[in-house]
């Protein structure tokens, strides 16, 4: 599943008119990455160089120009027929010129000398300034190298712009035809979680269920992962990272698996928490009913207009409340809120923007104000409660539980639309699926 070159086109058009006029904006593509000795890891384009051209080798350069006489230009690795047979097939120059939609290409080894050319007399120079530390030093040498002809007639550039600002804004608002390819990773993913659920048994290794996950998404063409699956059985859950996916799951633990799939360089991004034997204990299922609340509440609470922040306050509120109920907390409401009493169980927010990197880019204050949600944006929703091993100041029948229930969605003119509604959450449909297959 690949968008259309024309998508791609269309947002350069939309990047190029925000662009002030006689300005020129640089973007680097990804390089591969040595894993040991001389294996590399898989190859990830970087975000914002597939956004603008659906291009995905490394080391590429994409070069805008506002106003010049080709707006766009990518330099890229040469054909090379005999190490083709190695590496693969590469578009080289001709390639970018005849379907990533470039007005001209050159090959890798002429950047050095186009570039000061090319950024001779500009308005505004746009690039990711300090985000990338080689392209700091390059853009620096193209300045330097531009410097040396000031008494031949050559102008630096008027001004430096960060180019994320504008390039990201845009990310945040997905078009239609990322919202088929999101909901699509969504239905993935969701029925990756079922399988895992489904193989579930008490004894069973955590990377057992990380690879029925991953060997799904694989099947159904999404190979890699948006980020690496948290499969965390009983107290591991506790750790809001947890990779190590390497340990026994006991009869009576919950599990946690916080996976999700990338599919075109889109990511989705889900966590369900479920009982390796298929009955929530009683403190399980109270912790889990608290933490359903919260997201049930605050996926209803999304939709045009409202405030990124309330979100995040309307859980903190659901689950204090009821943190004060089950008795691991005690004091009034307002001040345990108020002081923050809840971060030792509730440490992090209730989600993040979700497009092509899981922590999406975008502001999440706009102007000193939280933004307001806007037809478009994918947020998550993740509430989640953690009691440590090794608190002792709760009953010991609360230690080691941990859950989280995280949900990908879209906001939309009318309100909002859950893409990961394919993996049940309620707890007496998770119990169903698990004892009976649904
Ligand atoms: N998987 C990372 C997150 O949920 O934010
Ligand atoms: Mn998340
Ligand atoms: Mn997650």
């Amino acid at each position: 599943m690949k968008l259309d070159q024309q998508v791609y086109r269309k947002r350069r058009e939309k990047l190029l008119a925000q662009m002030p006029e006689g300005s020129l904006l640089v973007l680097a593509a990804s390089n591969l990455k040595t894993r040991n000795n001389d294996a590399e890891y898989p190859f990830r384009q970087a975000s914002n160089f597939y956004y603008l051209t659906g291009f995905n080798e490394p080391e590429a350069l994409l070069v805008l120009s506002k106003g010049g006489e080709h707006a766009v230009t990518l330099f890229c690795p040469p054909r090379d027929p005999a190490m083709e047979v190695w590496t693969g097939y590469r578009a080289g120059p001709e390639g970018c010129v005849e379907r990533f939609g470039a007005d001209q290409a050159f090959n890798l080894d002429e950047i050095d000398s186009r570039l000061p050319k090319m950024m001779d007399g500009v308005a505004q120079l746009l690039y990711p300034i300090a985000r990338d530390a080689a392209l700091d030093t390059r853009v620096k040498g193209w300045l330097e190298t531009l410097g040396k002809s000031v008494r031949a007639g050559a102008v630096l550039p008027q001004s430096l712009a960060d180019s994320d600002r504008l390039l990201h804004e845009m990310r945040l608002f997905k078009s239609s035809e990322e919202i088929v390819i999101m909901q699509r990773a969504a239905q993935i993913s969701a029925a990756a979680h079922v399988r895992a659920m489904l193989a579930c048994r008490p004894g069973s290794y955590e990377y057992e269920l990380e690879s029925v996950i991953t060997a799904y998404c694989g099947s159904q063409g999404a190979r890699f992962q948006a980020y690496t699956p948290i499969v965390a059985g009983g107290a591991n859950a506790c750790i809001l990272h947890y990779i190590e996916n390497d340990q026994a799951i006991a009869d009576g633990d919950l599990v946690l698996i916080d996976a999700g799939c990338e599919l075109d360089n889109y990511a989705s991004d889900i966590t369900r928490t479920f009982p390796a034997n298929g009955h929530f204990s009683a403190e399980q299922a109270a912790i889990y009913d608290l933490c359903l609340k919260a997201n049930e509440a605050c996926i209803e609470a999304v939709k045009p207009g409202a405030c990124w922040n309330s979100l995040h306050e309307l859980s903190v509120r659901i689950l204090t409340e009821g943190l004060v109920e089950l008795g691991l907390l005690s004091g009034d409401l307002d001040e345990l809120i108020e002081s923050g009493a809840y971060k030792r169980f509730y440490m992090h927010r209730i989600g993040h923007w979700l497009g092509m990197d899981v922590h999406d880019v975008g502001d999440y204050r706009v102007n000193g104000e939280w933004r307001k949600l806007e037809p478009g944006i994918i947020t998550t929703i993740e509430p989640g409660i953690y009691i440590a091993p090794d608190d002792h100041s709760v009953e010991e029948r609360w230690r080691g539980i941990g859950v989280r229930i995280e949900d990908d969605v879209l906001v939309t003119d009318s309100g909002h639309q859950v893409l990961t509604g394919g993996v049940p959450k309620a707890r007496g449909e998770i119990e169903a699926l698990m004892n009976n297959g649904g």
